[in-house]
């Protein structure tokens, strides 16, 4: 596309909101001046499973300044689910405070009002329950996996035949991973003010998707969707954790209507381990056969995990392995244990991000059986089609991704035997792995308003996207700018409100596509409009001052609508990337520290290469995380997680991350959307773990199969010796 300006489209422009949010302006839901609000506390079970007894509530009752104790017994009757085990989506009801039963350790039993959030924390203390407990709670994964089920149709998937695939393999890798529970944890904490009025309910809420979480309150409120408003300005990350309505914006709504205030919760670090979502455990089992010229015969992957006992969510980790390679013969499936435990969510990169460790680990493992390349090995596998959908990638560099990033990388100077590059005590390791990403496109409007006060025309655009710290704000403006020749600086960005035209809001990647397609269509539509209105051709170069002007308006809106072609469907729309570690190993120690990093990455255009950047940083050091230590742990006897707070669950910093390269290849693929924009905020994540993996593997010989990698396994691992083929 031509750049008209400065500040249009792939320009690396700061941030727009960037002042806002360095100045403390920026309004994040739980800042919200709104009047005479109230503070709202959810109380947490103290046993996995069983049922409450009594409640003895008297005692925070009489504190003063509480104003309400809300429990199972004076709670409004919400809709709760119909069927058996329903899937957790963001559009799905959240009950709450619904029943005496509870599911797991940390489950909302209550919720304390008061005038202050230190009554309401301290009133919370003294609510007193009495439970019964069963003494059957699914808490250990291992003990449980008999109740292994599958959970919808779509969880299996094959073609060819997997058994006659590995009888065909000259060699092969038959090898299970592991990969921890880990939590979220965006900086900003979940938080509401919720307010009714005349039975409108409107929510600060930080979210992801503004229409479906409107959708879900609605429904679970039982109230038309017209009579709920959502308003998330500034969202301070999200990860996948803010997707859906959680509990605590239900019941600080139901409390705002028993109390006539407006009622904020704000949760706790300590309730972010237990009560918005989390990455569950999955044990993946890879098979894998190829002939010894590289060509795989069979690849499988059988993936266990674990739900909740009350509402069903799949980490669908086999999808990577269905479309990555050329192989004929190909199984996957995926079981889920209902367990005691909250209900899992998706966590960046659902699938991707746990699954590609896994793939590319055994990749890694059949490419050294084999006495091939890694790099090589993959090329070798690469298609130019999806073969689990029959359909033709819209373009696919996933070679190029490999191939530069090598070069890029000094991949010539590795050292295929391991251990045999080393720098005193240190074992140095190099490792590779490839990395795809759905590149989804939604449905998404916009409406834009010109208005030419004096000089320059200004454009105001609305729409219910949201910004979780991605950039969305500065992408649309510059979109904007592009599409209406303007600066940046004449752009005015309202976003967050579910008062605003739809989209498909921030989440699977699809929020950059999605949103700015929506502006563009918005602004394509303004210009057309005015210039029909003076009979001039589409081809005519006329800024849209001058066709204000020239129309005697001073203010003129439209709306538009983009949303994904039958080109579209009729192909598979990819990122495709690679990621190469540089690894260091204390042989003596175990400890280990990641030197650099290079990700090559083919997400189409890039809008702003410093937010895309940004974005790319981000899944690296989420992904290392998977690797160094992210890890949350459950007590065996009662269930509940021993990891806390961020002192115990470590997340990766500065230290950690060390030089790392980022290359966006350019790639031009108009079937993806019009303006050829591929989504990065998964992208980034996926397969890193791999790489890693895969580095430490040639640093020390060892196979590390289970994630994280700490010092102390890493030390007691065995030294693997190369198969003979
Ligand atoms: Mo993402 S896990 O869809 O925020």
């Amino acid at each position: 596309m031509k750049t008209l300006n400065e500040t249009g489209v792939g320009k690396a422009i700061d941030r727009v909101e960037g002042h806002l949010k360095v100045t403390g302006m920026a309004k994040y839901a739980s800042e919200f001046p709104v009047e005479n609000k109230v503070y709202g506390q959810g109380i947490n079970s103290t046993i996995a499973k069983g049922e409450i007894l009594s409640i003895d509530t008297s005692e925070a009752e009489n504190l003063p300044g509480v104003l309400k104790v809300i429990t199972y017994k004076n709670a409004e009757k919400l809709k709760t689910f119909e069927e058996e085990m329903p899937p957790l989506w963001p559009d799905v009801i959240a009950p709450v405070l619904q029943t005496n039963k509870v599911h797991y350790y940390g489950e909302y039993v209550g919720f304390v009002v008061a005038e202050t959030f230190e009554i309401a924390q301290h009133a919370a203390r003294l609510v007193k329950f009495e439970y019964k407990k069963d003494h059957d709670a699914a808490i250990n994964f291992e003990e449980n996996k008999s109740k292994a089920y599958k959970p919808t149709e779509s969880s299996d998937y094959s073609r060819g035949n997997i058994e006659q695939g590995m009888s065909e393999a000259d060699v092969k890798v038959e090898e299970t991973y592991t990969t921890a529970m880990e939590h979220h944890h965006p900086m900003e904490l979940h938080a509401v003010i919720a307010s009714w009025d005349n039975g409108k309910l409107t929510a600060y809420s930080s979210q992801q998707m503004i229409d479906a979480n409107v959708t879900a309150l609605a429904n679970t409120f039982q109230i038309p969707k017209e009579n709920v408003r959502i308003i998330a300005a500034f969202v301070g990350g999200g990860f996948g954790s803010k997707l859906n309505i959680e509990r605590h914006v239900v019941m600080a709504s139901m409390a705002s209507q028993m109390v006539r205030k407006p009622v904020q919760a704000t949760v706790t670090r300590q309730q972010m381990f237990t009560n918005t979502g989390f990455r569950q455990f999955n044990e993946q089992k890879m098979r894998i056969g190829a002939k010894k010229d590289g060509k795989l015969t069979a690849l499988s992957h059988d993936t266990i995990s674990h739900t909740s006992t009350t509402q069903q969510y799949q980490e669908s980790c086999g999808f990577v392995s269905k479309m990555l390679y050329n192989v004929a013969n190909n199984s996957i499936k995926h079981r889920l244990i209902p367990m005691n435990l909250q209900t899992p969510f998706a966590m960046r990169a659902p699938g991707e991000a746990t699954g590609s460790f896994a793939l590319e680990c055994a990749m890694d493992e059949m490419a050294y059986k084999l006495n091939m390349d890694p790099i090589e090995f993959r090329v070798k596998n690469d298609t130019q089609t999806d073969l689990s959908e029959n359909k033709p990638f819209s373009s696919r560099l996933f070679v190029e991704c490999l191939r530069i990033g090598a070069e890029k990388f000094g991949w010539e100077n590795r050292k295929k035997e391991p251990r045999t590059n080393t720098n005193g005590n240190w074992l140095i390791g190099h490792g590779v792995s490839a990395a795809s990403r759905k590149a989804p496109y939604q449905k998404t409007s916009a409406k834009v308003i010109i208005e030419l006060a004096g000089g320059e025309p200004t454009a105001t655009i609305k729409m219910d996207a949201t910004d979780i710290g991605t950039g969305s704000y500065t992408i649309i403006a510059q979109t904007v700018s592009e599409y209406l020749g303007i600066r940046v600086e004449q752009v005015n960005v309202e976003i967050g409100d579910s008062e605003f035209p739809k989209t498909p809001g921030s989440g699977g990647s699809w929020g950059a596509a999605s949103y700015c397609n929506g502006a563009r269509a918005a602004c394509e539509n303004v210009i057309s409009e005015l210039k029909n209105k003076l009979n001039l051709a589409e081809t005519e170069e006329v800024s849209i001052g001058d066709l204000l002007k020239r129309n005697d308006l001073t203010k003129y809106e439209a709306t538009g609508t983009a949303e994904p072609s039958e080109e579209f469907k009729k192909h598979s729309v990819f990122s495709f990337g690679a990621n190469f570690t540089e690894v260091w190993v204390d042989k003596d120690t175990g400890m280990w520290k990641i030197k650099r990093m290079v990700n090559v990455g083919s997400a189409g255009k890039i809008l702003n290469p410093k937010t895309a950047y940004g974005q790319i940083i981000g899944g690296l050091t989420m992904g290392a995380g998977m690797v160094i230590a992210e890890q949350s742990k459950i007590e065996p006897n009662f269930g509940n997680f021993i990891t806390r707070t961020l002192a115990d669950y470590h997340v990766p910093v500065n230290l950690d991350m060390a030089n790392i390269d980022v290359i966006f290849l350019p790639e031009d693929d108009k079937i993806a959307n019009k303006m050829g924009v591929k989504g990065i905020g998964e992208l980034g994540i996926t397969s890193v773990a791999a790489s890693i993996a895969n580095a430490i593997f040639n640093a020390t010989g060892k196979r590390m199969r289970s994630l994280p990698i700490t010092p102390e396994k890493l030390i007691e691992a065995p030294i693997e010796k190369q198969i003979e083929t």
